[in-house]
């Protein structure tokens, strides 16, 4: 029986099939209690939450399940701690946005006291909230929070771009091991090479982690129906996870314009970009992308880039002008369908069932 492998079971779920963590609010609790109440494991993108955030987050996730899910959270990278920017640097770097920002109405940007939350402080809220599962992109926390969570029977899972990444993961004594290939939508995970040397494929990096680690692999990147789910399987992972298929889940918060364009011809053209966050991330090709590109090595890295993109991309989302808004999605979209987060999960299940059937007459 398909359903039933060591991470169904570990983490109590029906379905080894996981909606993908996605940061910055698209993981509504809406979404993530619907996905676990269908059986599958909603997942919360939390990273740009305050402590208070997360533990309120979780407590309305609660209130809608009784199920298992997961809390996702990014690994601060040394190097942003170092990005000390100056006034100056600051001053010009939001400069190089200035046009967008008039063309859109938006204010100009104040540095901040800190770009990001506190690692450490989100870390004390997620001991506190004791979900099923902790997973972590970006990098590994120190052996003493993985220490932690396993005292507090808290799963961990960390997310691999390639396969140096997944054995670090593994002797960090993390339980599963995400093998993201470069389909995937959103942000690329990398943090032993940089991104754009760590992209490999789904197909290739799932067999290949596999046989290297010997905690379960879940399969990300480019699985949208019941044929990647098989495929998945086919390679030797325990679990498929899905992102930009949830994406467009009425109980996600993108924008309306957002899902309208995963819905059409545009989905085909996707494009691997920093212009919207310093960090290399798959998203569907627009103005802002293509007029980034000519300038790309002039990007400001991760966190300042996203800190002064984000009011343009939140205001361009308010009044509908796709063209500036970060269009995250991955290479499967012309596959998704609009449905609800229940309806997904069975349908996903449904053509599963289909898919090993037919392969078993042939
Ligand atoms: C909008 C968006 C935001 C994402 N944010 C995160 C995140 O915060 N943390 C994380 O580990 N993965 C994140 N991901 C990756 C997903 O959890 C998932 O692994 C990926 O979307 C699977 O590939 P697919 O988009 O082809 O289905 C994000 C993906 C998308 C599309």
């Amino acid at each position: 029986v398909w359903t039933d492998t060591e991470i169904s079971r570990r983490l109590g779920i029906r379905y080894p099939i996981i909606q993908g963590p996605m940061g910055g609010g698209y993981t509504t609790p809406q979404l993530v209690a619907a996905v676990s109440n269908a059986g599958g494991l909603g997942s919360l993108g939390a990273y740009t939450f305050s402590p208070e955030q997360l533990v309120e987050t979780c407590a309305k996730i609660r209130s809608m399940t009784s199920l298992p899910f997961s809390v996702n959270l990014w690994v601060p990278q040394p190097e942003e701690e170092r990005l000390a920017f100056s006034d100056a640097d600051f001053l010009s770097a939001a400069k190089r946005l200035a046009a967008y920002r008039k063309e859109l109405g938006v204010a100009d940007p104040i540095r901040p006291e800190r770009y990001t939350q506190s690692f450490a402080a989100q870390i004390e809220a997620l001991y506190e909230i004791a979900p099923r599962a902790f997973s972590f992109t970006f990098g590994i926390p120190p052996s003493q929070v993985l220490r932690e969570c396993h005292k507090r029977n808290i799963l961990t899972i960390g997310v691999a771009t390639t396969v140096d990444e997944a054995v670090a993961i593994e002797a960090a004594g993390a339980d599963f091991v995400v093998a993201a290939g470069s389909e995937a939508g959103g942000h690329h995970g990398s943090f032993l090479a940089a991104a754009e040397e760590s992209l490999v494929g789904t197909l290739a990096l799932v067999p290949l982690v596999v046989d290297r680690v010997k905690i379960p692999v879940i399969a990300a990147g480019g699985i949208a129906d019941g044929r990647g789910i098989t495929a998945a399987l086919a390679l030797g992972a325990q679990a498929a996870q899905l992102g930009t298929a949830f994406l467009v889940c009425p109980e996600s918060s993108a924008s309306p314009s957002h899902r309208a364009e995963l819905l059409s011809q545009h989905a085909y053209h996707t494009t691997l970009t920093r212009a919207f966050s310093g960090r290399l991330a798959r998203a569907i090709e627009n103005r802002f992308v293509k007029e980034s590109k000519a300038s790309e090595g002039a990007i400001t890295p991760y966190p300042v880039q996203n800190w002064l993109t984000q009011p343009i991309r939140q205001a361009a989302g308010k009044a509908s002008r796709p063209e500036f808004q970060s269009l995250w999605s991955g290479q499967a979209a012309p596959l998704i369908r609009e449905r609800t987060a229940a309806n997904l999960v069975e349908s996903l299940v449904a053509e599963t069932d289909r898919v090993l059937a037919q392969l078993a007459r042939t």
